[in-house]
């Protein structure tokens, strides 16, 4: 049996030594950000990386971890043979060049992240790294990038099996490293030939699966693998629901450590096409699982709503724990007899935190996510709760009380979303940042200020939700979820008395 102590020693030791992972000292807890591709496509200019980055920054994204802005493809004019074959930056996009670019983001305490692809042309069909990493690499260093997503399309048929992809992968990862610059690897190749068996020795994150779309379970043939068996995907395809991948994630959360991440791709919050219960469920699961949070909406547009979401401190807190340990699925089951395919499924997950009590206990969090249409009354025993601690109910967690903390309680309101988007001036007024002050009483948690490592250590109350309730020695939590929709806990250990109170 492996015990809660072991447990935590391995994760110490991972998390001093990042054994296994890419030794670039980054990514020690996953990546956040914002990329131009889900709203914007080809869509990129210098005038959109800065209108955001400003936005970011104004309406408090940036104090809550949001750090790095990420151009994706489309941006160049190919390749110059009088220097070394190195990419141009297209002028009409980036009429002042991207080193300047990389310079006002910089000035505005932010990263500045690249796009390439590891085939002959890039999925959008320019100038594609294949061959030049080298130049490439140092191009990008030059300028000053501090983050490369790196594609797959084109690749000349070096896949097929994990050691061809492996290589591939590996030569802008030896590139990246020989510039000197400290570069966040972020390796796309969508799940093919199982990044997740070898991309931690190089990359800090590798894809999971095709690309993300703004759905919450409508199944495409473009898409293939659908549904909780299918893990062993040949196609990764696109048009990726966020229930797909969520079943794709579920097979591999173990693959998850400090430095090197299950990337289920960017984030379709804000994008429209989903309720708000399914965005709240998608942003609660890419947070639980450890996946990079990378926004991926129009923040010139975005609504309250949409805004607080990708603002809840107790769930970014979560996805930024110390442990660095993925939630994992312990069950799926259909209640709704018409669901043949096992789409509208309910499921649990759960997984290791840091403690936050001071006691040697760590917290857990736990995720009920409902598939159903109907709203549903979920139920989740300590015993499924704690199965990795001891099976069937054997844990010696089962037999405490536990403080049960909603996550999601504390969502700022639509009017305090909406002073933070207005007092921006929204899209074009530089000189007016994010006010405080005068925006919500309970005040905002500023991770630039006090790190979330910090802020749990010290019992922050944004950070740790509010109590809902106790669950009994070998009790059942119980919560009532909307349809397509997500409850995410927190659960301390009950204090025995002698603890100190939490900060308030
Ligand atoms: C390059 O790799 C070495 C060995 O893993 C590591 O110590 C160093 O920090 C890396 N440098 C950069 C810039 O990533
Ligand atoms: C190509 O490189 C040469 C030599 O460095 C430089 O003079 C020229 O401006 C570059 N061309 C473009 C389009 O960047
Ligand atoms: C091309 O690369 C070589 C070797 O790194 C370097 O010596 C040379 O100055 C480079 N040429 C240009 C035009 O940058
Ligand atoms: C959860 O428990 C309640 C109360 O026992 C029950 O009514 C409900 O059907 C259960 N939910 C599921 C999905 O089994
Ligand atoms: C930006 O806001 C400041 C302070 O409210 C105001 O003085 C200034 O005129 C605004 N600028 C623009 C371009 O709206
Ligand atoms: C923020 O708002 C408060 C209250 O209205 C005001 O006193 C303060 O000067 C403002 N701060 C800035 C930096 O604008
Ligand atoms: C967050 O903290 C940093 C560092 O103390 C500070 O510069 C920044 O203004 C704070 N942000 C907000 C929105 O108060």
């Amino acid at each position: 049996m492996v015990s809660r102590r072991t447990s935590l020693t391995v994760t110490a030791a991972l998390l001093a030594s990042t054994a296994g992972a890419l030794d670039n000292g980054l990514a020690i807890t996953p990546q956040m950000g914002w990329d131009n591709w889900n709203s914007f496509g080809c869509e990129v200019s210098e005038t959109l990386l800065l209108q955001t980055a400003q936005l970011i920054v104004d309406y408090g994204l940036k104090d809550l971890g949001y750090h790095y802005v990420i151009l994706d493809d489309c941006w160049s004019l190919g390749r110059n043979a009088s220097n070394n074959n190195s990419l141009i930056a297209d002028p009409a996009k980036f009429p002042r060049g991207m080193a300047a670019v990389a310079d006002d983001l910089h000035a505005l305490g932010l990263g500045f992240g690249m796009y390439s692809d590891a085939g002959k042309y890039t999925c959008g069909g320019y100038a594609g790294s294949l061959g030049y990493e080298t130049v490439d690499a140092n191009t990008f260093a030059s300028w000053g990038v501090d983050y490369l997503k790196y594609d797959n399309c084109f690749n000349e048929g070096q896949a097929g099996n994990q050691l061809i992809s492996y290589t591939r992968y590996a030569t802008m990862s030896k590139a990246l490293n020989a510039t000197g610059r400290p570069i966040l690897y972020s390796l796309c190749n969508w799940g093919e030939d199982y990044p997740w068996n070898w991309g931690s020795t190089i990359a800090n994150s590798w894809r999971i699966s095709g690309d993300v779309y703004d759905s919450w379970d409508r199944p495409d043939s473009r898409c293939p693998c659908d549904g909780p068996d299918a893990w062993n995907c040949g196609l990764p395809g696109f048009h990726c629901s966020v229930t797909n991948i969520m079943n794709k994630a579920s097979f591999i959360t173990s693959k998850a450590q400090p430095g090197a991440w299950n990337d289920l791709d960017m984030l379709e919050v804000g994008n429209g096409a989903m309720t708000d219960a399914e965005y709240v469920a998608h942003f609660s699961l890419w947070a639980a699982v450890k996946s990079p949070l990378i926004l991926g909406n129009d923040l010139r547009v975005i609504s309250p709503a949409d805004l607080s979401i990708l603002s809840n401190a107790a769930v970014i807190a979560v996805n930024q724990d110390p442990s660095g340990s993925s939630a994992a699925r312990r069950w799926i089951y259909t209640t709704d007899e018409t669901d043949v395919n096992g789409r509208a499924a309910i499921q649990m997950w759960s997984g290791n935190l840091e403690s936050t009590t001071g006691g040697e206990q760590n917290d857990m969090v736990v995720l009920l996510i409902n598939g159903n249409n109907a709203r549903t009354v979920m139920n989740a025993t300590l015993a499924d709760i704690f199965i990795d601690n001891g099976p069937a109910g054997t844990a010696p967690q089962v037999k405490m009380p536990w403080e049960v903390r909603d996550l999601w309680a504390n969502r700022m309101s639509n009017d305090e979303a909406q002073a933070i988007i207005s007092s921006s001036s929204a899209t074009a007024n530089t000189t007016t940042g994010y006010n405080a002050t005068t925006v919500g009483a309970g005040g905002r948690y500023n991770a630039t200020r006090t790190s979330y490592a910090e802020g749990l250590a010290r019992k922050n109350s944004l950070l740790l939700g509010n109590i809902e309730t106790t669950v009994q020695p070998s009790g059942t939590l119980t919560a009532t979820v909307d349809p397509h929709g997500a409850a995410m806990f927190r659960l301390r250990a009950v204090s025995t008395g002698t603890a100190k109170r939490d900060e308030l």
